[in-house]
């Protein structure tokens, strides 16, 4: 049996930068703040509090001369608004690519469109972009989209601007805004799906499509992991999706030839080669099992 490692597996250049601006701020400044989780993965949020970046839920906890790491994900444009005007000091570790949409909305929005997101509503990254303009539509996919036009005809005459969350399913968006572009008479498109997510959407894809079990490495608050272990359960019949290594089990492996290894974009590589060599143990073991099963037979 053999294991099939995603070469995209693990921190996406927007999570590696927002981990080392996070650490170098906490050092550089005997101790600071991040707004929520910086990224989805609850062992790197632990390991920067000990390195004196601890979190907070609460905005309005923050006094001035604080120093607050912003999150990969983005913030509520009034709560930075707010920050700002209280002299809380705000290190912005928001991903370009989110910024980049953020930007895009408000642009929209100053032109006179509608601003449409495809994406989940409540996702921070969504609720972040959507506070930057002020009437904007998110849809979750193109059921939510056709229940739109549907509902009112006016809807299709009004100029829209439409992007995706940055994780989100290609399929999903594409037929989203083709259905939009069918229906409406005014509609620009941007593709703001990250490339880091689509390589590592399509990489899983692959190996799914030739593994008998899919094991996908993630925080299970993490969308893009989510959305990791849905795809691949579209080509492979057993697929687990786990945080750490200590979740696997050998008789997950039982009678198969070949697993596929991947892992969403807010894991740590420690996590995932922990995994890769607990799989390799897993399996022989399960290749042992599988002999003295054979032998029970005979
Ligand atoms: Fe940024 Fe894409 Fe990663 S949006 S945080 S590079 S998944």
């Amino acid at each position: 049996m053999k294991v099939l490692l995603a070469k995209s597996a693990g921190f996406c250049y927007g999570v590696k930068r927002a981990v080392e601006l996070a650490a170098k701020t906490g050092e550089e400044t005997g101790g600071c703040w991040m707004l929520g989780d910086l990224i989805h993965n609850s062992h790197v949020v632990e390991d920067l509090a000990r390195r004196g970046v601890r979190k907070t839920e609460d905005p309005a906890g923050l006094a001035a001369g604080d120093t607050v790491v912003i999150r990969s994900h983005g913030e509520l444009k009034s709560v930075l608004d707010d920050l700002e005007a209280r002299g809380v000091r705000c290190v912005n570790a928001t991903c370009p690519n989110v910024i980049r949409i953020q930007r895009l909305v408000a642009q929209a929005e100053a032109e006179g469109r509608r601003p449409v997101i495809i994406g989940e509503p409540l996702h921070p990254e969504v609720m972040g972009v959507a506070s930057w303009c002020r009437q904007p539509l998110v849809f979750d996919g193109p059921e939510a989209v056709e229940a739109w036009l549907d509902g009112d005809e006016k809807s299709r005459e009004i100029p829209v601007t439409v992007v995706a969350q940055t994780t989100c399913i290609r399929k999903l968006f594409e037929t989203s805004w083709k259905i939009i572009k069918k229906q409406c008479t005014n509609v620009k498109i941007f593709d703001t799906i990250c490339n880091a997510t689509h390589e590592r959407q399509s990489e899983a894809a692959e190996i799914a499509g030739k593994a008998d079990v899919m094991v996908v490495v993630g925080d299970r608050k993490s969308a893009n992991t989510k959305h990791l272990t849905e795809i691949c359960l579209r080509r492979c019949p057993r697929v687990v999706q786990i945080e750490r290594a200590d979740e696997l089990s050998p008789d997950f492996f039982n009678g198969c030839t070949v697993a596929g290894l991947t892992a969403g974009a807010s894991t740590p590589a420690g996590i995932i080669k922990e995994v890769y060599a607990t799989m390799s143990e897993e399996i022989k073991a399960a290749e042992g099992k599988e002999e003295s099963f054979e032998e029970l037979l005979n």
